[in-house]
């Protein structure tokens, strides 16, 4: 059967609109496409292919485990992901995991969490959940409520209650929103989609401070930020400041659908029984394969690379800015980097996503006016220096275009 871009109008509900190219095999950091056309890919499926594609150990590990037992449902437990709990909680504050399919399932999975432990231990007057303005926790109702971005979460009628936003960074504020009746507030130590905007750590420590203050539980959405991508196994450890809950997906299976929620036993006890469940979570193919890129991912080698080749990233970059003048800013940390158009290109990220894509370079945006880099941890340097040199290419031909 022949399929081409075309089929995905004819066949798919419109809610994403993909590039012109259709995908069909990758290999590292690079991928061809229907016509053989070769791509280098700083996009990483959304902070999803820690290791590029095709890693021929994450190969082994699904073939191994493909050949063994795929599924079983939570009726039985699996070796892989009792391996799998064991190592996240050894390498983290966690002592506690619960698996799920996807990042919003884990976030679906720590509010839920949340919302029970206060019951629990408060009673139902403590259910206040603050969350931060430009925000993403995923796109179930409950996290697309949470999520701080209205074009997302209104035009599906009411909305799960007891939900409020405050301005990222803004302390002051926050002090002002939170009482002893929040039962948790939901944030992510780099906000992605919002933009690549990192947390001042005087913010981070001050919103720990008056969780504890408040007795309410402080949950890191880590789902963009996790597994090794700002250089630290997850960006909390890089802050200094310990979460109660925190939530892991895209990066953790390497491409394979896994989340989780880790917590502390005493949290994690509240979630009693028969409370919460999925049918696929946890299963014993895609915790084998996040197994694998946990082993390699948590290496002092591969933490450490992802700095270096962020300072390539931002050496070439600023040399890009300098030549075309089209940045405010490059920020973000490690391989989660954002180029922050300045104030004659607002609004036109797509734009260079667009050229980009013609110049055989995969990449992303966060929000109309950052360009976002998500790339393979282990990309090799040639690859950063070609991919960037298309980019170039693609600043190149909007800044002409005008
Ligand atoms: C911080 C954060 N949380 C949650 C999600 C949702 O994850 P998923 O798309 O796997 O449900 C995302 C996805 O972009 C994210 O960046």
């Amino acid at each position: 059967m022949n399929v081409t871009r075309a089929t995905f109008d004819d066949v798919m509900v419109p809610n994403y609109n993909p590039a012109g190219m259709v995908p069909v095999r990758g290999e590292g950091s690079r991928v061809w496409d229907q016509d053989g056309a070769e791509y280098i890919d700083f996009a990483g499926g959304i902070a999803v292919n820690v290791l590029g594609h095709c890693h021929p150990e994450l190969v082994d590990a699904l073939t191994e485990q493909g050949k063994k037992l795929w599924h079983l449902s939570n009726v039985f437990t699996n070796e892989p992901a009792l391996r799998l709990a064991a190592k996240l909680t050894e390498a983290t504050f966690a002592e506690k995991a619960y698996f799920a399919n996807s990042g919003a399932e884990a976030n679906e999975a720590a509010l839920k969490l949340a919302r029970r432990w206060a019951l629990d231990k408060f009673g139902e007057d403590k259910n206040q959940i603050i969350a931060f303005n430009k925000g993403f926790h995923g796109r179930t109702f409950f996290t697309v409520t949470v999520g701080g971005q209205a074009a997302y979460s209104d035009g599906f009628g009411p909305k799960p209650g007891a939900v409020e936003h405050c301005d990222y960074n803004d302390l002051a504020a926050f002090e002002a929103m939170i009482s002893d009746n929040t039962c948790a507030v939901m944030m992510e130590p780099l906000q992605g989609e919002g933009g690549i905007i990192l947390p001042e750590p005087s913010f981070v420590r001050g919103v720990r401070e008056l969780c504890d203050k408040h007795n309410a539980l402080l949950i890191f959405d880590e789902v963009q930020s996790g597994v090794g991508r700002t250089g630290d196994l997850y960006a909390y450890m890089g802050l200094g400041v310990t979460p109660d809950i925190l939530t892991t997906a895209k990066s953790l299976g390497g491409g394979i659908p896994i989340g989780a929620m880790l917590t502390t036993t005493e949290i994690g006890a509240h979630l009693k029984a028969g409370t919460h469940g999925s049918t696929y979570g946890g299963n014993p193919l895609a915790c084998a394969v996040a197994e694998k890129a946990l082993d390699i991912v948590n290496q002092p080698e591969i933490l450490e690379g992802v700095l270096k080749k962020e300072a390539l990233f931002r050496e070439i970059l600023s040399a890009i800015n300098e030549k075309y003048n089209v940045f405010e800013e490059v920020r973000g940390k490690g391989m989660l980097l954002g180029c922050a158009l300045n104030e004659k290109y607002q609004g036109r990220a797509r734009d260079f996503m667009v050229a980009a894509t013609n110049e055989n370079l995969m990449c992303l945006i966060a929000g109309a006016n950052v360009i976002r880099f998500a790339p393979s941890l282990i990309i090799p340097d040639e690859d950063i220096k070609e991919g960037l040199a298309r980019f170039e290419r693609a600043v190149a031909a909007v800044v002409n275009a005008e």
